[in-house]
């Protein structure tokens, strides 16, 4: 995938707001003060558009995404577009946020809106914890990052890497391949000198969905309940996202596992970051399905 970025200098405002938004940290500024890319990250672009989301001046593109084609405009707020098509234009995964803590009556009426999703067999068998101390949020980085470094030394080995694969499944060791392990190499040197949080984003709040091992599989069950949880957190002038990469951290490490109060036999299988965002997008991303076939 050729994901050539291109800054039109000449227009280009210089708001830092597409370095600010970027999920992998690929644009920063160059020693000439110009924004630029990194050449060391340019390969885990996803295209994810969201530097093209909030450009003033269409100034950035990445190549395959196009302002006419990939992004429309956002509803107004005198538009009487149905609601619920109103929060979905608009949401978008939020990593930058206010330092400002979350109000635990938004926070309930979060866990309220998680309660209300479907469960494949009822009753609702998810459990989760609510973190809304940011402290616990803080304390648990470092050891996020020493496990995510340990993980980056053990797959150079060739047994640990057919291990690993054994334990997760061919498909899940497909993921860690093409995106988690290209992700972790290029952004632990910055987690690890403490100038980026890349992993839990300086949330201020966060809900971990757990479920018990040796119950049936409830994974399901638990991606509905976490979409819920972020579209009200979106419906309520929060922000957020699931984030897949806190879990297994949170699994494999003891002290972490203590901290948030897992309870044995149970895993950590999503988590929500929680927050007020810092910025707002001016565009929505259009995204086209793999396929769609009519019957
Ligand atoms: C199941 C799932 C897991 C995700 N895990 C992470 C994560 O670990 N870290 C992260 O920064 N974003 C994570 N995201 C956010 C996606 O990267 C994001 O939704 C995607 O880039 C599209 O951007 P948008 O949500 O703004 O449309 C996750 C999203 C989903 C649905
Ligand atoms: S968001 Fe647009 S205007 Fe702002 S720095 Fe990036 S390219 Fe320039
Ligand atoms: S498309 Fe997404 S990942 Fe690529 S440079 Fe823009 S914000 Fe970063």
């Amino acid at each position: 995938m050729d994901n050539t970025i291109t800054i039109n200098q000449k227009t280009c405002k210089d708001c830092l707001l597409c370095i600010e938004v970027c999920p992998n940290k690929i644009l920063a500024k160059s020693s000439s003060n110009e924004i630029a890319v990194r050449s060391d990250r340019a390969h885990t672009c996803f295209r994810c558009g969201q530097c093209m989301a909030i450009c003033s001046t269409r100034s950035i593109t990445v190549n395959g995404l196009s302002y006419e084609h990939d992004f429309f405009s956002l509803p107004d707020d005198t538009s009487t577009e149905n609601a619920f098509y109103k929060l979905i234009f608009t949401r978008r995964a939020i990593r930058n946020f206010k330092d400002k803590p979350v109000p635990k009556e938004l926070l309930e009426k979060i866990v309220q809106a998680i309660s209300f999703a479907p469960p494949s067999f009822p009753p609702l068998k998810i459990k989760i914890i609510v973190v809304e101390n940011t402290e616990l949020i803080r304390k648990a980085l470092p050891n996020m990052i020493k496990l995510y470094d340990g993980l980056i030394k053990a797959v150079k080995n060739p047994i640990i890497r057919f291990f690993i694969k054994k334990e997760v499944g061919k498909r899940k060791y497909k993921t860690m391949q093409e995106h988690l392990i290209p992700l972790l190499k290029s952004r632990l040197p910055e987690l690890k000198n403490g100038t980026e949080d890349t992993l839990t984003r300086n949330a201020p709040a966060m809900i971990l969905f757990i479920a018990d091992k040796n119950e049936e599989d409830i994974s399901q069950n638990i991606s509905i309940a976490a979409t819920y949880g972020m579209l009200a957190a979106h419906s309520l002038g929060l922000g957020g996202s699931i984030m897949d990469i806190i879990p297994p951290a949170i699994e494999r490490d003891k002290e972490l596992r203590r901290l948030f109060c897992i309870p044995e036999n149970h895993e950590v299988v999503t988590s929500l970051t929680i927050g007020y965002p810092k910025y707002k997008y001016l565009r929505g991303i259009k995204r086209n399905l793999k396929s769609v076939e009519w019957l």
